[in-house]
């Protein structure tokens, strides 16, 4: 392509989250030559909307502080091996949760400030699995507008090359090896020579028609990945927040009402007032999230209501302690009259993804991922409030030791292909499908009738943005469908009407893409301790 902007760098971070940022920031720390590529515009905290899922965070980051008496490794091991139903790698899951306090160590050193008590320390809430309070937060609850904010300025002051409203195209690969990712920024098409290509491309709750996610969160990452060849896993996974605000008839990105709610005396209640939770778990309305979701698809189904009632008449200070929740239900046209908002479950995390060990690589040597689009064990079945900031923060800094390692490497620059044509599903019959047949509740029946609808979309040109989003979104709708109909059986976030029970043994699956196919490439029984 002649005329294109090239670039030569030692790491290519796609994504200014907070995994990418966080790479980013570390491995130019350690003199690596950083490009990020954002699809978002440059960040702007007056903004309407924001390109990032950690803008969005509300509750905080669970970490193990360890001056805290009441708290240890090991309990928040439990909580997240308890709240993954099985499927959580206690391998993985121990040196990320550990690495916590460093990570959130520095993160305040690139100028984070935490809420903190009288005697200066952290305060912590309390949210669905946790059996302590160990979660940190800012703002109340705008934990993640402040990261951001943090991370961009860090960013900014260290004079990091941020490519924004970028978006990469395609993760290069000769001979098996990354060399380098292409991209389109403002319609021309640009290349960046690398050795190593870190995806920290977020979500993919737009898959769903309502979705507490941002506009962007449209699987950009599981595309690429498996575009070059490597693996995702565990994508059936899609966890399900109990408290999206209710608007009737709303799609896309709607407000989070945050669990800390609950973990400050915020009660689930039906039409009738009586509780949802009554009964169903012994940690109540601080159960672990897919309990608590099904609770209350259940309420509403008993009593044929279109939303439950979270009651906030118990937590104090209600607006000064959740001012990002105040706004956003006031932004929605609706008020805090009396005491009640009404929720229902909304698409909220992948808790699986692109295939990763526990240092962030995928099995394509030099492409690694991290934050949410990535699959480290971590999550299993349903991942535990507030680990996902946490891991971000870990994975993002172990990334940067990776790319540290082969930033010798050389690469050979490749032919790049054209954009080219892509398969294409109307993103409202795409959204409606999947929230109708593979939301909560899944059967073999409805996910046949999705993947007849997914399998029979379109090529048209990949153009621009929308379209390469389009394309990301089908991709990523066929692995979770291909993911869901190979697990015969309920877990976690996953649960079949047609296979109600949970298997003895818990298996990891992962598929790739060969030609346009998706394909089952082995499973792996995770170890339970
Ligand atoms: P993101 O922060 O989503 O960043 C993704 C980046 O990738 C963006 O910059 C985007 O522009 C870019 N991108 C995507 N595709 C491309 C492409 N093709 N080319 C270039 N750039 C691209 N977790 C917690 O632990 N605690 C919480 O309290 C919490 N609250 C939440 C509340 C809400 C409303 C939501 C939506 C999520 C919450 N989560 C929380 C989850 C957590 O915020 C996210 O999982 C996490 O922030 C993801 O970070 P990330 O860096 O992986 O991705
Ligand atoms: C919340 O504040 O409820 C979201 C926390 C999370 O997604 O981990």
């Amino acid at each position: 392509m002649s005329g294109r902007s090239e670039r030569r760098a030692d790491l290519i971070v796609v994504g200014a989250g907070i995994a990418g940022l966080t790479a980013a920031l570390s491995a130019a720390e350690q003199g690596l030559r950083v490009v990020v590529l954002n699809k978002g515009p440059r960040w702007n905290p007056d903004d309407a909307e924001h390109p990032t899922s950690t803008f969005y965070a509300q509750g905080g980051i669970a970490v193990v502080d360890p001056r805290i008496a009441d708290d240890s490794i090991n309990l928040h091991v439990t909580d997240t091996l308890n709240a993954g139903a099985g499927l959580t790698d206690p391998v993985s899951t121990r040196p990320i949760l550990a690495d916590g306090w460093p990570a959130v160590g520095q993160l305040v050193d690139r100028g984070a400030h935490f809420d903190t008590g009288a005697d200066g320390r952290f305060l912590r809430t309390r949210e669905g699995g946790h059996s302590v309070r160990r979660i940190i937060h800012a703002g109340g609850d705008a934990t993640g507008a402040r990261v951001q904010q943090a991370l961009g300025e860090a960013a900014g002051a260290a004079g990091l090359v941020v490519l924004d409203d970028t978006w990469a195209s395609d993760v290069l690969v000769d001979r098996g090896e990354v060399v380098g990712a292409s991209y389109v920024t403002d319609g021309i098409a640009g290349v960046v020579w690398a050795p190593t290509v870190l995806l920290a491309t977020g979500g993919v709750g737009h898959v769903y028609a309502a979705t507490t996610n941002p506009a962007g969160a449209t699987g950009d990452g599981i595309a690429l990945a498996l575009r070059a060849g490597a693996a995702v896993a565990d994508l059936e996974f899609v966890q399900f927040h109990p408290t999206m605000l209710y608007v009737p008839g709303a799609r896309g990105r709607r407000t989070l009402v945050s669990e800390a709610v609950r973990g400050e005396g915020g009660r689930l209640v039906d039409a009738n007032g009586e509780s949802v939770t009554a009964g169903v778990h012994p940690l109540g309305d601080l159960a672990p999230r897919d309990v608590v979701a099904r609770a209350v698809a259940a309420a509403m189904e008993r009593t044929g209501a279109e939303c439950v009632h979270l009651d906030i008449r118990g937590v104090e200070r209600f607006a000064e302690r959740f001012p990002t929740v105040t706004a956003g239900v006031r932004a929605s046209g609706l008020d805090i009259v009396d005491g009640f908002l009404p929720v229902v479950p909304g698409a909220h995390y992948l808790c699986g993804g692109v295939e990763t060990d526990v240092d962030g690589r995928t099995d394509v040597p030099g492409l690694l991922a991290a934050g949410e689009t990535a699959r480290t064990g971590l999550h299993g079945a349903n991942r535990l409030a507030s680990n996902s900031l946490l891991e971000g923060l870990v994975m993002g800094r172990r990334a940067a030791v990776q790319a540290a390692a082969r930033a010798d490497r050389d690469i050979r620059e490749v032919d790049v292909p054209d954009l080219g044509s892509t398969r294409v599903c109307d993103r409202t019959a795409l959204q409606d499908a999947m929230s109708h047949h593979v939301a909560l509740d899944r059967d073999a029946a409805g996910l046949d009738a999705v993947a007849a609808l997914l399998d029979a979309a379109p090529c048209v040109p990949r153009t621009d943005l929308r379209t390469a989003e389009d394309a990301a979104l089908l991709l990523t709708a066929r692995a979770i469908v291909a993911a869901a109909r190979a697990r015969e059986e309920s877990r976690g976030c996953h649960q079949r009407d047609d296979h109600p029970a949970t298997a003895d043994v818990a298996v990891s699956r992962r598929f790739v893409l060969r030609g346009d196919e998706l394909v089952a490439a082995g499973e792996r029984a995770v170890p339970s301790s």
